[in-house]
């Protein structure tokens, strides 16, 4: 059986620690899509860990991770990430496994990646310029390079006619390049890449759903960020969504049982984009500060705002979601009063679902307003613990959402979760 995990919001809902607790649960844990633009972060310990394409089991000495083929591998990056990941001890050789079919990032989708947000000026995306985009473009154009193809006798050829592609596009938009910078390194990863399991993932993971395992497909970035349902063109480019499991994975849709569906108590969003309930004023202010919404792969500050039922109920809808995982609740402890938007104005007529071009108009978020709670959260280990405030909020959104939130997580480690 498979069980998904992934976010409902625009990503950084806290989905690494969540699988971290899951873990214990499982067998494996599966990337299946994305690439190092994620940064999911994991404590214990009282040490922090952030990884962006390694999947959040890897601290567990039982559990087989997974890259599936729906990731975008960056060797450079990921050697980075195995290299710290070594210093906790687990041997990352003996429960990693990459699958020969995820896509490569090559130094040029990096700059590829540069130069086509520099041309879109202030239309930008607002990306994390690790090359996601470029890489999954030449995907869905046929014309990538795969992980498997490291193993290719002839990999340096295909290597130098997928860069030639890249290289007359850069030069087309007169951006400043130096390749020879980036390739040492990036021939280096690749021989320490050879090193790992590269296989075919999609029978070895059926061949373990045969042998009744469970597994944990991971998802990266969140729902509204999702190519086909996000809020395009301000999406990443893939599919983030519990689809998205099966063609990442290569497993098929009745395999899967329970998706555990996270969200944030309010909303953050990096990047650019419509975001209908953002504070930019002293409560959003508040929000990232007590929040620590700073970006875990870029450092960005992170816009902030309530949370939008609208857009939560889109994403469970979607999603299938069986299991609701509420986190960084702890964060709004303190503020007198806390908001929820129920529903939208558009051109004076209240609507609950969103709009075709969101960005292009202008929405007026409607707001049930609730008492704020007081005191730490995130020393509270029991549900009855839990201010009444706070309950009578977690029921109302309950309530409107029609699924049980089942965890509560009020803090980063891994104790810092309460199980309704
Ligand atoms: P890209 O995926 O790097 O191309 O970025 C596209 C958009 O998705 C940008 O607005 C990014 O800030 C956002 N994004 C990509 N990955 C993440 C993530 O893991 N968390 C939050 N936002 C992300």
């Amino acid at each position: 059986m498979v069980d998904v995990v992934l976010g409902l919001q625009w990503g950084d809902e806290g989905k690494g620690k969540i699988v971290d607790v899951l873990t214990p649960q499982y067998d494996v844990v599966a990337r299946f899509q994305g690439g190092p633009n994620a940064g999911h972060s994991l404590e214990f310990g009282g040490n922090k860990y952030v990884l962006n394409t390694i999947p959040s089991g890897i601290f567990h000495e039982h559990c087989i991770n997974i890259i599936g083929n729906g990731v975008v591998v960056d060797p450079v990056q990921l050697k980075k990430e195995i290299e710290k990941a070594q210093t906790t001890g687990i041997d990352i050789h003996k429960n990693l496994y990459i699958s020969e079919k995820a896509h490569l990032i090559l130094p040029t989708h990096r700059l590829v990646d540069a130069a086509s947000e520099a041309k879109k000026g202030e239309h930008k995306v607002g990306s994390t310029l690790r090359g996601i985009s470029p890489t999954y473009q030449d995907k869905i154009g046929r014309s990538g390079l795969r992980v498997g193809d490291i193993l290719s006798p002839i990999f340096k050829e295909k290597y130098t006619n997928a860069t030639a592609i890249h290289c007359t596009l850069l030069d087309s938009l007169n951006f400043e390049y130096n390749l020879s910078e980036h390739e040492p390194a990036f021939f280096e990863a690749v021989e320490f890449l050879k090193t790992f399991k590269i296989i075919n993932s999609e029978y070895y993971i059926n061949e373990l759903i045969a042998q009744g395992k469970k597994i944990l497909a991971e998802g990266a970035q969140g729902t509204l960020l999702d190519i086909d349902f996000g809020s395009y063109p301000f999406v990443t480019s893939s599919n983030t969504i519990t689809g998205g499991a099966c063609v990442g994975l290569g497993i098929a849709p009745q395999h899967i049982q329970k998706v555990y569906g996270i969200f944030k108590a309010y909303c953050t969003r990096v990047g650019n984009g419509p975001f209908p309930t953002e504070q930019e004023n002293e409560t959003g202010e508040k929000l990232r500060k007590l929040g620590h919404e700073f970006g875990a792969t870029t450092g960005r500050p992170r816009r902030t705002g309530w949370l939008d039922l609208p857009s939560l109920k889109y994403a469970i809808m979607l999603n299938g979601v069986t299991d609701l995982i509420c986190t960084k609740s702890d964060v709004l402890s303190g503020f007198e009063e806390v908001l929820v938007c129920d529903a939208y104005q558009l051109n004076g007529t209240t609507i609950q679902q969103i709009p075709f071009g969101i960005q292009d108009y202008t929405i007026d978020p409607v707001y049930s307003k609730f008492e704020g709670w007081q005191g730490d959260l995130s020393k509270m280990r029991t549900y009855t613990e839990l201010p009444e405030t706070f309950k009578k909020y977690m029921n109302y959104v309950e309530a409107q959402i029609g699924v049980p939130v089942n965890v509560i997580s009020v803090g980063p480690d891994r104790e810092e979760t309460i199980l309704k």
